[in-house]
């Protein structure tokens, strides 16, 4: 059977083709990746043109951060790489995945050859493992485009009513220690880190697989030796150890994400449309589609590339992640004269 690989934000090229707007003038908010990224030293030739160094530090920095000394962490060359290939690691099964969410994760199941059941609520997915529908489940936490959290104490239940294994993305969680399955016990769980996101390295392409869970190490063998980039290592270290960096970028993105979200109310209200969840790193606006459609079509017009629904979501909403520059983001809205 063939499947057709999942459409993404980020896909400005395709803007730019078809509206024929050029590069410079858009304002790109259909990724979830910070705007403002992690400081990119320049590096040495050496770092190119030599193999890459021992992962020891970057393991140590990513530990550190993630606060997990006791556990199996490794790197990743971008947690999608491992999203595709950890569905390899598990015998023909069957699998919970969200109805809405980053899509990758049905589609790598499935190519595995596994059974995808999609839960639209967590009581939905709690039915499914108290009742033994599946072996394993898929939790984006928080979720990419809901921006719903899943609260401990119910990750904790799912875990508990799993049979298999309880895989936790937390690409977006760099804000959300509280609710992060780092605090479940590290056996059934494994949770995947990214540094594309909070870091605004998405370049880089590099995660993390974090538990004690052979798949995870099986995983984890197929990335040695090599298969991080010098350059990629050695920035993704710098910016793991940098907690300064991290502390005044954690308090600026939520307090822009504040700021954005009162600028983007009379976006919503202009639109008959609702604001969901807050991952301080994206908004996503939900309601009819005729609505989304529209504001869609307005932003295009005013050079704003935002990410829309897919054409099988039960729901119809428009992602975007939050503007380097609100007030130009707030300038062009009032271009479009409302
Ligand atoms: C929820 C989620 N997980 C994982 C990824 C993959 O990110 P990366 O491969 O850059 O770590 C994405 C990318 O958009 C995502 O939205």
């Amino acid at each position: 059977m063939t499947f057709t690989n999942p459409k993404h934000g980020g896909n400005l090229s395709e803007a730019i083709q078809v509206h024929g707007i050029p590069f410079e003038d858009w304002l790109d908010m259909s990724t979830g990746i910070s705007p403002w990224g992690y400081p990119v030293p320049s590096f040495t030739e050496q770092l190119w043109s030599q193999l890459p160094p021992p992962t020891e530090r970057l393991i140590h920095a990513a530990k550190t951060y993630y606060g997990v000394d006791d556990r199996f962490l490794a790197p990743t060359p971008g947690s999608q790489l491992a999203i595709r290939l950890l569905a390899d690691q598990f015998e023909c099964s069957s699998v919970a995945v969200p109805r809405i969410g980053y899509q990758e994760h049905a589609h790598a199941w499935r190519l595995a050859g596994h059974e995808v059941k999609f839960y639209n609520t967590i009581e939905q997915l709690l039915a499914y493992v108290s009742t033994n529908a599946v072996e394993h489940v898929v939790v984006i936490n928080p979720n990419n485009p809901t921006g719903d959290i899943v609260g401990l104490a119910e990750l904790q239940s799912v875990l508990d009513n799993t049979q298999g294994t309880l895989i936790v993305d937390e690409a977006f969680g760099d804000l959300f220690d509280d609710t992060s399955a780092l605090n479940l016990p590290a056996e059934k769980t494994i949770v995947l880190k990214s540094i594309g996101k909070f870091f605004g390295l998405a370049g880089a392409r590099v995660g993390f697989i974090i538990g004690n869970h052979n798949a995870a190490k099986r995983l984890a063998n197929l990335f040695e030796p090599w298969s991080l980039s010098g350059p990629s290592i050695a920035v993704s270290t710098l910016a793991l150890e940098d907690s300064n960096w991290q502390d005044s970028h954690r308090q600026s993105l939520k307090s822009q994400s504040e700021k954005f979200r009162n600028t983007l109310l009379r976006v919503s209200n202009s639109y008959d449309l609702e604001i969901k969840g807050n991952s301080h790193l994206f908004f996503t606006l939900f309601g009819m589609k005729k609505n989304v459609d529209r504001l869609h079509r307005d932003l295009v017009k005013v050079a704003i590339w935002t990410r829309r629904y897919n054409a099988d979501d039960p729901e119809y909403w428009l992602r975007m992640s939050l503007p380097n520059n609100i007030n130009e983001f707030n300038s062009r809205i009032d271009d479009i004269g409302h």
